[in-house]
């Protein structure tokens, strides 16, 4: 008679750690399937050491590999690569856009400009010189967003030349989303003597009055895009939801490279992903308690025209040259483009230009147009690598 409730319950334990046992080990099965304890490997992310191969040296394609490397918005990748003995055309691929978080294809032809940089570079130590001709017209008459817009043509000839320093940089520049050290300061003139065209132009902000505007000025952006959902939905149609995803497209953006506190991290992969709404709700509680408030730098560059294809080509090839020579230095970068992607937005929509002018009452100079806002400081975490789809997906 008594040993019936013994038998239940050393039945009932058994079951017990027989569920404890299927469920740790299904925990354990979903924690590798999300790659939660991983650091990011794989073909997807193969070419970041791939970018000096031998196989490439001393060709065009060594040009397209350091290309491929470059800042991008959303890591969309618009790019596609049309390759000949003496000449490369960087080709925008319209497919690839953001919908109404870039409406105007500006930040793309920022990202290909960024590409175009990395490829002038390359030229050099793989014995070319490359005379760099953009595409003219404006982004308002780039209709389409289904085919392949000729955006610059490298033109190449066989020389011996220098290299740059900044070629080194080329696999260590990352966006770096982390807090910034605030207790170390970061000086303006760590930046100076960057070459650029005559119609860009950089501001840097370190402190006072300019500094705390652009700081609020970024924070209210973010809220207006968290608050406009075709923005966010646009945008999160590039979020990539674990490693399958990322294998499987080898674009957009992953929460490796979101700038999260490591257990923060392991969380996030292992549940499922955020719908939009929430997930930019964290972004912008992010940028308003670590990405502003921790930077000792905020920075905005500027061109004449911001939808002037060649001046927004050359704006990128400013922003990558100062991201690589951040990267060369050990200073952290990561843009903050949000106020300008509510200009774009409102010009859209046909609305008040509010976002232009709050960025211009910031500068104080209308004859300048804002097209890509930044942040700058010293690092207080590793940084992770986004993935790439390789040399072989995008040249044809
Ligand atoms: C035009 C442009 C706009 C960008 N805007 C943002 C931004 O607002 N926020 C952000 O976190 N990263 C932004 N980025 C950085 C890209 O997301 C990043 O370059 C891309 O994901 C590739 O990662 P990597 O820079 O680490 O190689 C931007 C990059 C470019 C070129």
């Amino acid at each position: 008679m008594s040993k019936t409730p013994n038998v239940t319950r050393r039945r009932f334990l058994e079951i017990g750690s027989g569920i404890t046992l299927v469920a740790g080990a299904g925990l354990l099965w979903r924690a590798n399937e999300r790659g939660v304890f991983a650091e990011p490997t794989g073909e997807a992310y193969a070419p970041w050491s791939m970018w000096n191969a031998p196989e490439y040296a001393n060709t065009p394609l060594a040009l397209v590999a350091a290309g491929i490397l470059a800042s991008n918005p959303h890591n969309t990748q618009p790019w596609i690569f049309r390759v000949t003995d003496s000449r490369v055309n960087i080709l925008a691929d319209t497919r690839r856009h953001l919908g109404t978080f870039d409406p105007y294809l500006r930040e793309m032809h920022l990202g290909l400009g960024c590409a175009v940089e990395n490829m002038v570079l390359a030229a050099a130590p793989n014995g070319f010189a490359a005379d760099v001709e953009f595409a003219p017209g404006s982004l308002l008459d780039i209709a389409g967003r289904d085919g392949q817009v000729l955006a610059a043509t490298l033109h190449l000839a066989h020389a011996t030349a220098a290299t740059d320093p900044l070629h080194a940089a080329i696999p260590q520049r990352h966006t770096d989303r982390n807090p910034y050290d605030t207790a170390r300061p970061l000086a303006a003139d760590a930046f100076a003597g960057i070459a650029h065209e005559d119609d860009i132009r950089l501001w840097l902000f370190g402190e006072g009055e300019a500094r705390e505007r652009l700081g609020t000025a970024i924070v209210e952006a973010t809220n207006e895009i968290v608050a406009d959902k075709e923005m966010i939905e646009d945008s999160h149609h590039w979020f990539r939801d674990g490693p399958h995803e990322i294998a499987r497209e080898k674009s957009g953006l992953a929460l490796d490279t979101a700038g999260l506190p490591p257990a923060l991290l392991a969380a996030a992969k292992f549940l499922p992903a955020l719908p939009a709404e929430r997930s930019h709700g964290a972004w912008a509680d992010q940028t308003r308690d670590n990405h502003v408030p921790t930077a000792p730098l905020l920075g905005l560059i500027a061109t004449r025209n911001r939808y002037d294809r060649p001046q927004a080509l050359a704006a990128g090839r400013f922003w990558q040259r100062l991201h690589l020579s951040g990267a060369a230095q050990g200073i952290s970068m990561h843009p903050l483009n949000q106020p300008v992607e509510t200009i774009d937005r409102e010009r859209q929509l046909g609305r008040e230009a509010k976002s232009e002018a709050r960025l211009a009452a910031i500068t104080g100079d209308e004859s300048w147009q804002p097209t890509f806002a930044f942040r700058a400081g010293y690092p207080t975490r590793a940084v992770r690598t986004s993935a790439r789809r390789g040399v072989a997906e995008v040249v044809v």
